[in-house]
């Protein structure tokens, strides 16, 4: 049986990925390795946690002897490594938490992969997933492609960029075996209520403030969490060694259409009159550094592994609000610190 470490499982993309893995390969142990921060929370992943070919662990990613050990007890096959300080504006207010856990946890993880994998490295790999942010900002026009040169204007993205660099580089200089994608803004079920889709729907639940940035003309490019998972599967399984992917939505909005298609959805699930939600729109100062507009030239992991988004825009932003709507009790949870709890009666 191969053991695949998976870290960040906890959060909102790791959980759909550590879910995916441990229902489809039976013949891999899963280790979940998450540091349970604000961001983690085992709730997301409650329905597979007595599941025979799966662990938890809760350890830092920063604290390279933890992750020394934990390597040469284990013997990992292959490790994909999602862990990290993910949201922008709180890079903004404390950046070295982000070079911390983004930069120096991935080193450490690098340098543990390397130790164990010196003679069979072959069959092992390092996945790193990482995201479009490192290529700047877009104008009006044009898509990032793979050969983009890394231009990150955040905290967060530049972190990212350090970590995918220092990837490449043990590849190119040790000939770890890795694999790197960079994908496009998600959305979802599990998503922490600090972004701004999961944050808009709680406040339009709560009849708060949806806090636009600037004039709201900003672009992303919105992929659905769960083709995520799917993609990081196919990578993981099939992408070429050294090799980079792209991954994207092909879904671009500017942040004022996608609040008012929230707010229209929403007004109709929760019964209230139209146009209601949309008057919670409120512009606020904008985002220093912000990002003009992010979009994804997926067409290298189309073509190579056959991936393209599997549900369109409007179902997965239906079934994100349903999901919400029917676990109000999560929300509640996730907003008051209440998870924590959780964590507690279960690993303490
Ligand atoms: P998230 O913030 O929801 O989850 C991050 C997880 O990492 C949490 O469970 C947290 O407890 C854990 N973690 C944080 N610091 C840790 C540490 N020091 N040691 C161990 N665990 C730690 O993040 P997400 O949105 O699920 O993103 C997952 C990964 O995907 C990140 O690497 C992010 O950069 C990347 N990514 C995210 C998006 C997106 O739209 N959310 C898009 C592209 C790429
Ligand atoms: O592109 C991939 C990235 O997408 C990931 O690497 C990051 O981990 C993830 O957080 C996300 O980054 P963004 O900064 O694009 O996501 P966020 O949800 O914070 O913001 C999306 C857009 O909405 C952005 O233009 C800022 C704007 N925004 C955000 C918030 C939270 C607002 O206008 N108001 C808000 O309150």
């Amino acid at each position: 049986m191969k053991k695949i470490l998976i870290t960040g499982g906890a959060g909102f993309i790791g959980s759909h990925v550590v879910r995916r893995f441990v229902k489809n390969y039976a013949n891999y142990h899963i280790f979940n390795l998450d540091a349970l921060t604000y961001a983690g929370n085992l709730e997301n992943i409650a329905d597979i946690e007595k599941s025979s070919n799966y662990t938890f662990i809760k350890g830092d990613i920063v604290n390279a002897d933890f992750i020394n050990q934990l390597f040469e007890k284990h013997q990992f096959d292959g490790v994909i490594h999602l862990a990290a300080e993910s949201h922008v504006d709180r890079s903004i207010t404390d950046p070295l938490a982000f070079v911390k856990t983004n930069v120096i946890g991935t080193m450490n993880l690098l340098n543990a992969a390397k130790t164990i994998w010196t003679n069979d490295a072959n069959d092992k790999r390092f996945y790193h997933v990482s995201t479009d942010e490192v290529y700047g900002s877009l104008g009006a026009t044009g898509l990032f492609t793979e050969t983009t040169p890394y231009d990150p204007n955040s905290p967060y993205s530049a972190s990212k960029a350090s970590s995918d660099h220092f990837v490449r580089a043990y590849g190119e200089t040790y000939g770890l075996p890795y694999v790197i994608t960079n994908c496009s803004n998600n959305y979802g079920p599990n998503h922490f209520p600090e972004k701004l889709i999961p944050l808009f729907i709680n406040n339009i639940i709560n009849n708060k403030a949806l806090p636009v940035y600037g004039d709201g003309k900003y672009t992303r490019d919105w992929l659905y969490v769960i083709d995520h998972a799917i993609a990081i599967d196919l990578v993981f399984h099939n992408g070429k060694n050294h090799e980079t992917y792209n991954i994207g939505g092909f879904n671009e909005w500017q942040n004022i259409d996608l609040v008012r298609l929230l707010c229209r959805q929403m007004d109709g699930k929760l019964g209230r009159e139209a146009g209601e939600s949309e008057k919670l729109i409120t512009h606020v100062k904008d985002r220093p550094g912000h990002d003009l507009r992010y979009a994804i030239d997926a067409s290298k992991i189309n073509k190579e592994l056959g991936w393209k988004p599997s549900v369109t825009f409007e179902e997965g932003l239906n079934q994100t609000i349903d999901w919400f709507l029917a676990n109000e009790e999560w929300l509640k949870n996730v907003t008051s610190g209440e998870y924590s709890k959780y964590y507690e009666k279960q690993y303490s």
